[in-house]
């Protein structure tokens, strides 16, 4: 062990494999500012995790399930303030404002640290730091990269070494000069001497914040989800994003699903979603067409690189799925179901009478009885009287990628797997077909960009409205959008200028409903009709009709066997209404107004032609 090296701030106690100074010094001024009582330095072991959940146990922070149903899983129930990612607190602090651009909250970095430092100042007091060194990709792959977050909560670190490769071999692979993102998070809630612990600490004042130019990340007072998992939406998609942009590569909000054809002819496709859009569900989903199999790299996160022969080749950033409970049940995913039987940590579900959870969704039946999500005595009765969910909406599950059944063998290979196609979804009750394909990758970014969807509890703030959410990146872009475009028709040319084949780009919307609000695409294992109509389209073996936005598939085009679906019902999700798309066009042109500075030209011109042919 090293020396503790400062008097009156916890004793560094430095693992001597941790060979980097730079990174021993900067925890030092970390826990100087910080003032934790313990520093503790994470490895990542089985008997750690174990450890830190039964010290979490006795906190009252999580509960553990009945070993005999759930074994070793747990459930944390956060404070009723902190349950989803609070976009209006999230912050990128360029220097230049137009470098974070008109859809982000802004600060000049001098003013958001000026503003911080006197908040992180003895944050940590009572509590212990801990250590948390991850890999966000495999280890040594040359499209990972690394990083360490400081965090005051434990439930962080049991998250994170399930989310992320967490562990003492990190440091092997930053040995004494590696490059790593600092990650500062912290509850914001200091104990006194003596002073007794909640369950759930947190504050009401949230600041999560990041510095794209110098790389770091910093979060106060909250433990939930993408607030506190400082991996996640922070580094993996907001300064990865950045990273990606300086760098030519990319970082996206995208699920990534291996899909094999009867033949064994097999693609990659990576598909952008909205948070709580089905992400997860599309990247296990079991295929309604039989013969076709379906596989996971990832379900929510890629990052993409172009390989030595000019092909986009994407790895799963994590290590785990952070997905949304409620709604997951052995019909709409039993792969997911399956992932959950042992070794999950589940936030704010339901915990019922025997030890085990449940949430809105889970079974046809609710439990007689169960402690919801608050510690209320909660019954179906109840919840008819009261409208109270066992579950709070955005309640999670935490579970190792491994424990997947359909996981692809490739998940963990560091080369990647090469892209076949982009896949771009909202949730439209309207207006948007089931399917388009862009006839060019500028149409492609342009569908991309101009996505719609209606909002859902992910994030705290009205629910159902549609917003534009550009490549579903709007909460988690960490520069310019606009430059991002430019980035997206760059990346289009240099492959190619490469001489490959660029990925094709779709535009799917599995949520149109009828006149009585309900949903009349199936989706879920029936989304196999329409990826497999991609794949064919790849294959140059499908055919499709021209429209105004792009190109269709008929009835006649998609496979139905084992479906009772009428061409009535199919005219229903894939008509196009001129005057709702007239208006959809203004929301686009809006947007376009919004994101005026270094808007692509490309993408005005496109915007203008579909004007044309709308009009036409
Ligand atoms: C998520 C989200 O947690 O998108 O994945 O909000
Ligand atoms: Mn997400």
């Amino acid at each position: 062990m090293n020396q503790p090296i400062m008097q009156g701030v916890a004793a560094l106690n430095a693992p001597a494999y941790v060979k980097h100074q730079k990174l021993i010094n900067w925890i030092a001024d970390m826990a100087a500012l910080t003032k934790p009582d313990n520093i503790y330095w994470c490895d990542g072991s089985q008997e750690e995790y174990d450890r830190l959940c039964a010290q979490m146990v006795a906190a009252g922070t999580m509960k553990k399930l009945n070993e005999a149903k759930r074994p070793n899983s747990y459930l944390a129930c956060s404070d009723p303030s902190d349950v989803a990612r609070v976009e209006d607190r999230t912050y990128i602090c360029s220097t230049n404002k137009e470098d974070a651009g008109p859809t982000n909250n802004w600060m000049a970095p001098a003013e958001m640290r000026a503003t911080l430092n006197p908040m992180f100042d003895g944050c940590m007091r009572g509590r212990t730091m801990y250590v948390v060194p991850f890999s966000m990709g495999p280890l040594g792959s040359p499209i990972a990269h690394i990083g360490v977050e400081l965090s005051d909560s434990p439930y962080v670190a049991v998250n994170m070494r399930i989310m992320t490769r967490m562990g003492k071999a990190v440091y092997d692979v930053l040995g004494t000069d590696g490059d790593f993102v600092p990650c500062v998070h912290t509850v914001g809630a200091p104990l006194a001497e003596g002073q007794a612990d909640v369950a759930w600490p947190c504050n009401n004042t949230k600041y999560i914040v990041h510095y794209p130019e110098t790389r770091e990340i910093w979060s106060f007072g909250s433990g939930y989800g993408g607030n506190a998992l400082l991996g996640k939406k922070c580094f993996a998609l907001r300064i990865a994003s950045t990273m990606g942009r300086d760098q030519g590569w990319l970082a996206e909000h995208m699920l990534i699903l291996g899909v094999e054809s009867p033949e064994g002819k097999k693609h990659y496709v990576a598909a952008a979603f909205p948070s709580a859009c089905g992400k997860t569900n599309f990247a296990m989903l079991i295929p309604a067409i039989k013969g076709w199999k379906v596989t996971t790299i990832g379900d929510d996160i890629a990052w993409i690189k172009p390989g030595k022969d000019g092909r986009l080749y994407a790895i799963n950033p994590e290590a785990g799925y952070f997905g949304v409970a409620p709604g997951t049940n052995t019909a709409t995913n039993s792969n997911c179901m399956a992932s959950l039987t042992a070794n999950t940590i589940f936030t704010n579900v339901g915990l019922t009478d025997d030890g085990d959870v449940w949430w809105e969704g889970m079974s046809k039946e609710a439990p007689a009885h169960l402690i919801d999500w608050q510690g209320k005595d909660w019954t179906p009765e109840i919840a008819k009287e009261t409208g109270r969910k066992a579950a709070h909406p955005n309640a999670r599950f935490t579970v190792a990628a491994t424990q997947n059944p359909v996981i692809d063998a490739a998940w963990d290979d560091p080369a990647g797997v090469p892209i076949s196609a982009f896949i771009f979804g909202g949730r439209r009750s309207t207006t948007v077909p089931l399917v388009t394909e862009a006839r060019n990758w500028v149409e492609g970014v342009y569908m991309a960009a101009t996505m719609g969807s209606e909002t859902t509890a992910a994030a705290v703030g009205q629910q159902g409205v549609v917003r534009r959410d550009p490549f579903a990146m709007l909460p988690f872009m960490g520069y310019n959008m606009s430059d991002y475009f430019q980035h997206w028709l760059d990346m289009g040319k240099k492959i190619e200028a490469a001489g490959a084949t660029q990925p094709a780009i779709f535009c799917v919307n599995w949520f149109r409903t009828d006149d009585n609000g309900k949903f009349v695409w199936p989706g879920f294992g029936d989304n196999m009709r329409v990826l497999k109509w991609m794949l064919e389209r790849i294959e140059g073996q499908a055919n499709g009709v021209e429209n105004i936005f792009g190109l269709t598939p008929t009835f006649a085009d998609l496979t139905w066997d084992g479906l009772d679906f009428t061409q009535a019902q199919f005219d229903t999700i894939t008509s196009i209404d001129k005057a709702a798309w007239a208006a959809e066009l203004a929301l686009h042109t809006e947007l376009f107004e919004k994101l005026a500075y270094h808007l692509p030209v490309e993408l005005e011109v496109t915007r203008a032609a579909l004007e044309k042919r709308l009009t036409a």
